[in-house]
């Protein structure tokens, strides 16, 4: 427990993020680094990138909901503490990613309503299964809900994204960078704190199991839908955005790699991640069906 303290408590949180690696950056990048030209030039890279960060809004907005909701379900202090500060990251996720929004040409006043036209229905069901449970104050399965699954998937498409953008736009792969140093936290508490309490709450097993087949559900939904919309601009942006150097993610090179390919090692590699996470804490990956 005093492991746990020490990883998770605020004072570690400011020495890490605050005063760490987020020191000097102005919303989530270094200073006075802007959106690729060529990219806010296109009108179909620029919607494509309008809809992938509303995306990254709608389930930062989800994350924040359910962190802030687990602040009252959770059983202890160190708990209370963490998710405070979690609840703080999730916020700054929110406003670095609408912030890309505006950067990339969206109104102030036309931001919900871009929100609402390119939001991924799946992605939207996937949020209500977790918030669900967190609104009705059960901690356990908000905590697997939030700090596995959804920061599982998180962490992995920030990771993809990242690897993409590095080379042809460091200002949004640097907002990403720090994004994927807290959601490495964030999943590293869901693993330490909930591995006992499950232990202690073996009836709580297969409704937190199914919860996680929905949500899985959900997500592939959410990816299909994601990769069709994104398809016919794959080639375009290759052409326009230059060469993205070396673009390796799991195994798959993403400046040559087939949106189908891209499809597909994102899914396995997130499967792969729940899979582990979850044994991790007693629970077996639930393979959803009809997807
Ligand atoms: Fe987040
Ligand atoms: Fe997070």
């Amino acid at each position: 427990m005093a492991d746990f303290l020490n990883s998770y408590s605020i004072q570690r949180w400011l020495e890490l993020c605050p005063q760490g690696y987020l020191e000097d950056t102005v919303y989530g990048h270094e200073e006075g680094e802007s959106e690729a030209e060529v990219l806010l030039a296109d009108d179909d890279l620029r919607t494509d990138a309008i809809r992938s960060t509303v995306q990254l809004v709608v389930g930062e907005r989800a994350a924040l909901a359910a962190s802030s909701g687990l602040v009252n379900a959770a059983p202890d202090y160190p708990s209370k503490h963490f998710l405070a500060t979690q609840t703080l990251d999730e916020a700054r996720h929110v406003e670095i990613f609408t912030q890309r929004l505006f950067d990339l040409g969206v109104k102030k006043a036309d931001l919900e309503s871009t929100i609402d036209h390119f939001a991924n229905p799946h992605l939207v069901k996937f949020a209500e299964v977790l918030l669900e449970k967190v609104d009705s104050g059960d901690f356990i399965a908000g905590v697997v809900g939030q700090n596995i699954v959804l920061e599982g998937l998180a962490f992995s498409v920030f990771e993809m994204m990242e690897t993409s953008n590095r080379v042809s736009n460091p200002k949004f792969a640097h907002t990403l960078a720090g994004t994927i140093a807290d959601e490495r936290r964030h999943v590293g508490f869901g693993e330490n704190r909930i591995g006992s309490l499950i232990k202690e709450h073996p009836e709580k097993k297969s409704e937190i199991e199914q919860m996680q087949k929905d949500m899985a559900y959900h997500m592939l939904k959410t990816f299909s839908l994601s990769f069709d919309e994104g398809r016919d601009n794959v080639d375009k942006a290759r052409d326009v955005m230059g060469d993205v150097g070396s673009a390796d993610f799991h195994g798959t090179d993403l400046s040559t790699a087939t949106s189908e390919e891209m499809q597909t090692v994102l899914e396995q590699t997130v499967i792969g991640e729940f899979k582990t996470r979850l044994a991790r804490i007693g629970l077996e990956y639930q393979a959803p069906v009809g997807v």
